[in-house]
């Protein structure tokens, strides 16, 4: 009896082995072929300004926007991790110099990039936030474009993207922004001038930064990965709807909420939201306590 039932349970190990197996080589070949797939979109042609008030509003959108947090302070690429399980990426190197953008790298090639989330030959960008980037003012998108096309060229040899088996199945369950080429709707007109007086508008324009992690409604959620923290409503419903302006701004700008508690970078990119204008984050803070 006892043989018996031993010899049952090993089999069914055997074969919840096989099943695990079976799924995790299905869901690689999944994420094989979305990641080569090579995509054709019109791309608009856009003049890139070459006026000193957009390249330092360009300067500006780089730095509020995070493209230095991966790219590094000076564009020239980052390995942004090296790990068994979640595997090696690597932020291009945005600069002309040598490891950087090919030399005939063009306004196009960008606004592929940016607008549409894939690479010069129409294969998708992996990590590359371009789902966010893609809802750029013409005004933003072509000032960014401007600021990083002058970028000095930074020398540096980088290693190749290699997605290992945890951002596989992530990707597969759709728990992790992987590929931004199918988030995007392409069709989207893109809007001329985004509204930069202080005000609702604004911030909502600017909340574009925040639902990656606080999710769509900016009621957050589970934490983004295991292990993180749980990601706060930071809506009128939640510690924001308490907090003054002043408070708010206090968090944004050096990780300390009211309660005492000191936010990590790792978790929430303060150091990068400490660089907001002043009317930048009163118009967030205004468009957050209007989401009820
Ligand atoms: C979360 C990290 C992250 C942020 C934020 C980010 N990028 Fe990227 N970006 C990447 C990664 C990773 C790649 C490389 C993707 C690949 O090789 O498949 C990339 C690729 C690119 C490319 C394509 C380069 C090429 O080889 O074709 C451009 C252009 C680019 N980023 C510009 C920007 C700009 C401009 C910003 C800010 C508005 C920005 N990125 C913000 C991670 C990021
Ligand atoms: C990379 C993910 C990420 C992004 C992007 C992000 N946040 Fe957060 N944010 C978090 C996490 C996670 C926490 C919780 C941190 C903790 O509990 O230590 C948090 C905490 C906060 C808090 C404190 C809330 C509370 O109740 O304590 C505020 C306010 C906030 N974020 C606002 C923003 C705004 C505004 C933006 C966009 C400009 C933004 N965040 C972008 C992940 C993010």
């Amino acid at each position: 009896m006892i043989r018996k039932i031993l010899k049952w349970i090993g089999g069914s190990l055997l074969a919840i082995i096989v099943l695990l197996l079976a799924g995790y080589l299905f869901i690689s070949w999944n994420i094989g072929q979305r990641t080569e797939k090579k995509y054709d979109f019109a791309v608009q042609s856009l003049a890139i300004p070459t006026d000193s008030t957009s390249l330092s509003r360009g300067e500006h959108l780089v730095v509020i926007k995070g493209c230095i947090e991966c790219h590094g302070k000076d564009l020239g690429g980052k390995l942004m991790m090296d790990d068994a399980g979640l595997g090696r990426l690597v932020a291009s190197n945005l600069t002309k110099g040598q490891g950087g953008l090919p030399s005939d790298y063009s306004t196009a090639d960008w606004i592929k990039a940016l607008r549409h989330g894939v690479n010069r030959e129409g294969k998708p960008l992996l990590f590359m936030p371009s789902h966010e980037t893609t809802l750029l003012s013409e005004e933003d998108l072509t000032a960014v474009i401007a600021y990083c096309q002058q970028a000095s060229p930074v020398n540096s040899s980088l290693p190749t993207n290699e997605l290992g088996p945890i951002v596989k199945v992530m990707t597969y369950l759709d728990k992790m922004p992987l590929l931004a080429v199918e988030k995007i709707d392409h069709n989207l007109p893109m809007i001329a001038k985004a509204d930069t007086t202080v005000g609702v508008a604004q911030g909502k324009y600017l909340s574009v930064s925040c639902v990656g992690c606080h999710r769509a409604a900016l009621k957050g959620g589970e934490p983004l990965a295991p292990g993180l923290p749980p990601v706060p409503d930071i809506t009128s419903t939640g510690n924001v709807g308490k907090w003054t302006q002043d408070q708010f701004m206090t968090v944004l700008r050096t990780g300390k909420t009211p309660g005492g508690h000191q936010i990590s970078n790792d978790d929430m990119p303060w150091k990068m939201t400490a660089q907001y204008k002043d009317k930048e984050l009163i118009s967030l803070y205004q468009y957050l306590q209007s989401v009820k």
